[in-house]
């Protein structure tokens, strides 16, 4: 067991298979100086996830404020045995799987109802995607698990070819950290690899009273606040950044026209970094801020709009009693 991150590494690990992106997919190098060295700064979310963010991530989700993952989870386990007996699957593919926690409940239903399947977990993080291979597949035998490293903005077009009905799995509402463009572009993008019978299942927050949605992204422990400024060390080690995390606050406010919580790093103080693998600085004052994530909310006529207007079908819709999350299963048609 590794002492910071918490994973285990597994002797007999599953090899995870890199997906060659199908297009040029900017590097930390691209993106940092197209978004950070002017304002208005900003960072992809993506590189939240080295290995000790996703450790944090991890702790999050048992954050009492952040009910995102046990609502979702609560969910699959009342409806992965309709779920698995509407759509029989042969594939299930998961992006940006994480720890694959929530989908073991799709596992547990197969096993209840005698059906065998294919997982490719398809994650940037290795660490992350090994240790829950090795997990899977140590849980369930019968489980032939297929992990997959890399991007999934770029990926998709190069996953291996699939002869049987695929489901495609995108939960946790990691599609709230797109843009409504970018939700439509990775949608329209998964349909594209989908036959005609085969299934997405979507998991998405619902909007709800702010003062829950603020509460989940600034839990009282501070983890969320971790995970936040675990970035600047990711640029630090990456890049030979000399950001210093003490100097920056974290911030997630809720924005009520938008239906999102944007959460930012703010300075502390006026201060000027380095960044000496780019040969570049910047300067920050006092109060200036670093957009590092976008978590839009959603009402469910906006996931209907969003994955009918992609070409796929609505086929089932569970939610919990207080509405707080969709899951959504929806069919090429
Ligand atoms: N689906 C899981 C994890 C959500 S956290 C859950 O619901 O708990 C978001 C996950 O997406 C992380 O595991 C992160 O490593 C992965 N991720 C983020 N950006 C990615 C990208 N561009 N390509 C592939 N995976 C990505
Ligand atoms: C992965 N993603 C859906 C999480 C979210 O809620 O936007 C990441 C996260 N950021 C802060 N807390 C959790």
């Amino acid at each position: 067991m590794d002492t910071i991150t918490g994973f285990s590494r597994h002797s007999g690990a599953l090899r995870c298979v890199p997906v060659v992106p199908a297009r040029h997919v900017p590097g930390l190098a691209d993106d940092v100086r197209e978004g950070l060295l002017e304002p208005p700064r900003s960072l992809p979310p993506k590189y939240f996830y080295d290995e000790r963010g996703a450790a944090l991530f991890n702790r999050i989700c048992e954050t009492p404020e952040y009910y995102l993952t046990r609502t979702e989870d609560a969910l699959l386990r009342q409806c992965s045995a309709d779920i698995i007996a509407l759509t029989c699957p042969d594939y299930l593919i998961e992006l940006g799987s994480g720890s694959s926690g929530k989908t073991a409940n799709l596992f547990d239903a197969c096993e209840r109802q005698g059906h065998t399947c294919i997982y490719s977990p398809f994650d940037i993080c290795e660490p992350a995607l090994a240790e829950a291979a090795g997990k899977l597949q140590d849980d369930y035998e019968w489980l032939d698990v297929r992990p997959l490293l890399g991007d999934y903005h770029a990926g998709l077009d190069h996953l291996p070819d699939y002869a049987g009905v695929k489901m495609f799995l995108f939960l946790g509402s990691t599609i709230g950290n797109f843009t409504p463009g970018e939700a439509r572009a990775f949608i329209g993008g998964i349909r594209q690899r989908m036959e005609p019978g085969d299934f997405l299942l979507l998991g998405a927050d619902r909007v709800k009273d702010p003062t829950v949605l603020n509460a989940a992204y600034n839990d009282a422990q501070g983890i969320t606040a971790l995970f936040n400024l675990n970035v600047l060390q990711v640029l630090n080690r990456e890049l030979g950044a000399d950001f210093r995390a003490d100097n920056f606050a974290h911030l997630a406010v809720y924005n009520n026209e938008l239906n999102r919580i944007e959460m930012y790093l703010v300075s502390r103080l006026d201060q000027e970094i380095t960044l000496g693998r780019l040969d570049a600085g910047f300067t920050l004052e006092r109060g200036e801020r670093i957009l590092t994530e976008l978590s839009y909310k959603f009402y469910f006529d906006e996931l209907e709009t969003l994955l009918e207007d992609s070409g796929l079908e609505i086929v089932r819709h569970f939610e919990p009693d207080n509405r707080y999350f969709s899951l959504v299963l929806a069919r090429r048609e």
